[in-house]
C-alpha cells in the first residue's frame, strides 16, 4: 500500500512536471493573433480611391465605405417602398431637408459610418478617427434631432440585415468567418442602439 502511494505520489510529480513543461510549450506555439476586421478587408495597403481621382485610400476604409454607402442606398430603397414597418420615421428629419443640404448630410453620414466602423475594428490611420455622438445618443431622438424616432429591436434586426446585404454585395459571403465576425460587432451595439 504504502508502495503504491509512492508510486502514485510519483507518477502525480511526473505528471506535473510534464504537464508544465507542456504549458511552457504551449506558450512557445501562441498561434499568432486573428488579423483585425479592418485588416482582412483590406487594411493600410493604399489604393487608389475610385471616387476622388488622383486620390489613394486604405484599403479597410475603401471596403467600409463600399458597405455603408450600399447600405445607404438599401435603406432609402427601404423608405421608399411605403411597406409597412419601414424605416421612414427615423429617417424623417433627414428626409425633411432638401438639395444641397440633404445630400450634404447623407455624405456626412457616410463618412461618420464609415469611420465608425474603421475606426472600431482596427483602422488606426487618423483619417478612420470617429469624432461623432456615442451610440446611445446618436439613437436617441431627445439628444440627435437627426433621428426622427427610437428604434425597435425589429428595426435593428432589419438595419443588421441591410448592413450585411450590402457586405454580401461588396464581396463578404455570408458563409465565411469575416462576415461572422462582422455580425458579431453589430450585435454588440443592439443595447446601446435600440431603445424602444
Ligand atoms: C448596426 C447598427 C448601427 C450603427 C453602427 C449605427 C451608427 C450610426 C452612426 C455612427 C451615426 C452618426 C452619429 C453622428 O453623426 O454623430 C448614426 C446616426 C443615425 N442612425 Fe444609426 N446606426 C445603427 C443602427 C441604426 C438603426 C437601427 C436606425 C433606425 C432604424 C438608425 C438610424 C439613425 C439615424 C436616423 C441617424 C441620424 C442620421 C444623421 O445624423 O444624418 N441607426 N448611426
Amino acid at each position: 500500500m504504502k508502495n503504491f502511494s509512492k508510486i502514485t505520489l510519483g507518477a502525480l510529480i511526473i505528471a506535473a512536471v510534464s504537464l508544465t513543461s507542456c504549458s511552457n510549450d504551449d506558450d512557445n506555439n501562441t498561434p499568432a493573433e486573428k488579423p483585425t476586421i479592418y485588416e482582412r478587408l483590406g487594411g493600410t495597403t493604399m489604393v487608389s480611391d475610385p471616387d476622388n481621382s488622383g486620390q489613394m485610400i486604405e484599403k479597410g476604409r475603401l471596403s467600409f465605405r463600399k458597405v455603408v454607402n450600399s447600405t445607404i442606398g438599401l435603406i432609402v430603397a427601404d423608405i421608399q417602398s411605403n411597406a409597412s414597418g419601414n424605416l421612414q420615421a427615423h429617417f424623417a428629419p433627414l428626409l425633411a431637408e432638401t438639395g444641397n443640404t440633404q445630400a450634404t448630410n447623407i455624405a456626412k453620414l457616410s463618412d461618420n459610418l464609415t469611420d465608425f466602423f474603421s475606426f472600431n475594428t482596427g483602422g488606426t490611420n487618423a483619417v478612420n478617427t470617429y469624432s461623432g455622438l456615442s451610440m446611445s445618443a446618436a439613437h436617441d431622438p431627445a439628444k440627435n434631432p437627426r433621428m426622427g424616432t427610437k428604434s425597435s429591436n425589429a428595426d435593428y434586426t432589419k438595419f443588421e440585415g441591410y448592413v450585411g446585404a450590402a457586405a454580401n454585395a461588396n464581396g463578404v459571403a455570408s458563409n465565411t468567418e469575416l462576415y461572422t465576425d462582422i455580425v458579431a460587432v453589430l450585435e454588440s451595439l443592439r443595447t446601446p442602439i435600440v431603445q424602444k
